[in-house]
């Protein structure tokens, strides 16, 4: 198959190595990409994928047998409408079903009509903050509208911080208070043809920048797949509470969605609640959970495009454990510092079990480069998740960064479940 793969990413790079290694007769092409997805034998080309009109016509142009749209901005700007219009396999929602991820409003009115389970939520202005703060009691949850690169939610006891979010976001779009939701959380992804899903296998991500959940949220630190902790019919129920009930309740509206349904869940006291969803795949969960799939990547996202889900059985994977941890430069996720060397890629690449899947470098004069804010992951594979942890860290002492930053407790608890 000749693919397309939108975006820039580790999640990116995840993706492509897997449809690389289920065929090397595929012939792959991830655009913008970047120098780890080059290195990996992906033909990288440039293009403004968050733009539909472009990416339409670079696909008529190409010729593709499947798109795969990785991120949330090109969804959400609605780059999957004019190529399924055009009769292109497309892996993504359009731009009306993206707004389960754009748009937290209107996620939370699907979920009530379509009876899922979800922390109660309500409209907050700057008049009413005070009292409707005080309701819901602390911790306070509050969320910014709309994608806001990670920064618009904010969880915190400090009520005048949570008072300072409501009246910074307020000015630029709905904001919702919402109800603290305690419990371990899980994210969970679909495959969906717009009727029928079909699960992956759970993983949990670190969000802070520090150890022990210290510090500001970041795009996700590290994560680990399976989970040992769920009970036995965990995605099952899921699967009937949570993402058929969203999925149909998203095709009777009118806006069927077609792609990658990822619910972000907590397991609180009360029952598997969720937090939000998002409409692609999660990075860095994304680089555990594919690496551990044996099904063949590329006949589920194009059974998804072309509504034939029902035909395929749940993917199947193996009976092992993945673990990333993520490199990051000096000052992320304020400020990073950005274009200092990279060393030691290949030496943590050589290590058997191990991955590395790259989220912002660049070659300039023979060496590697870090251009962001989370620059790399390494992915360590092994029989447990305390192997696959023990290989992950030990693969990643092998790269300096100056000023890099990861996690030291990366799936340490569930190591000694
Ligand atoms: P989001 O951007 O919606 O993924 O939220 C970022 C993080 O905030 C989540 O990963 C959770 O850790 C936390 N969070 C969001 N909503 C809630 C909630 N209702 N209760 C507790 N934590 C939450
Ligand atoms: N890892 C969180 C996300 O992809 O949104």
């Amino acid at each position: 198959m000749k693919i397309l793969v939108l975006g820039s990413g580790a999640r990116e790079h995840a993706i492509v190595l897997s449809l690389l290694q289920e065929s090397p007769a595929h012939q792959i092409v991830c655009a913008p990409g970047n120098a780890g997805i080059a290195a990996s034998g992906a033909e990288v080309r440039e293009l403004d994928y968050v733009n539909p009109a472009a990416v339409a016509e670079f696909v008529a142009a190409e010729g593709f047998d499947l798109v795969v749209i990785g991120p949330e901005a090109p969804l959400v700007a609605g780059v999957a409408d004019p190529l399924r219009e055009a009769g292109v396999p497309v892996f993504g929602p359009d731009k009306a079903a993206a707004q389960l991820e754009g748009s937290k409003a209107f996620a939370k009115a699907v979920m009530d009509a379509a009876g899922v389970p979800t922390g109660a939520a309500e409209p907050v202005t700057v008049e009413n903050a005070a009292e409707v703060l005080n309701r819901f009691g602390a911790p306070y949850v509050v969320k910014a509208d709309g994608l806001a690169a990670g920064k618009g939610v904010l969880v915190t006891s400090d009520r005048d911080a949570a008072l300072e979010h409501i009246a910074h976001w307020a000015p630029q779009g709905e904001v919702l208070a919402e109800e603290f939701l305690d419990g371990q959380e899980v994210s969970l992804f679909f495959f969906s043809d717009g009727k029928t899903v079909r699960p992956l296998s759970p993983a949990q991500d670190f969000k802070r920048i520090f150890d022990n959940d210290e510090g500001p949220n970041t795009g996700g630190m590290g994560a680990y797949s399976p989970l040992p902790w769920v009970a036995d019919d965990f995605v099952q129920e899921v699967t009937d509470t949570i993402a058929l009930p969203t999925v149909r309740q998203l095709a009777e509206q009118g806006t069927p969605f077609v792609g990658l349904l990822y619910c972000g869940l907590i397991v609180t006291a009360k029952g598997i609640k969720v937090i939000e969803f998002n409409a692609r795949f999660g990075d860095p969960e994304t680089q555990v959970v594919l690496a551990r799939l044996q099904s063949p990547l590329s006949e589920y996202l194009l059974a998804s495009a072309t509504g034939s889900l029902d035909k395929l059985p749940n993917p199947q994977f193996q009976d092992d454990a993945a673990v990333i941890v993520v490199l990051a430069s000096e000052g992320y996720p304020a400020t990073a510092v950005t274009g200092r060397e990279l060393t030691g890629l290949a030496e943590a690449a050589a290590h058997e079990g191990v991955s590395v899947v790259h989220a912002a470098t660049a070659i300039s004069d023979n060496r590697w480069i870090a251009t962001g804010g989370r620059v790399l992951g390494v992915v360590g594979r092994a029989a447990s998740i305390a192997a696959a942890r023990e290989l992950a860290y030990k693969a990643l002492a092998e790269i300096k960064l100056e000023g890099g930053q990861h996690r030291s407790d990366i799936a340490a608890k569930a190591a000694n479940l």
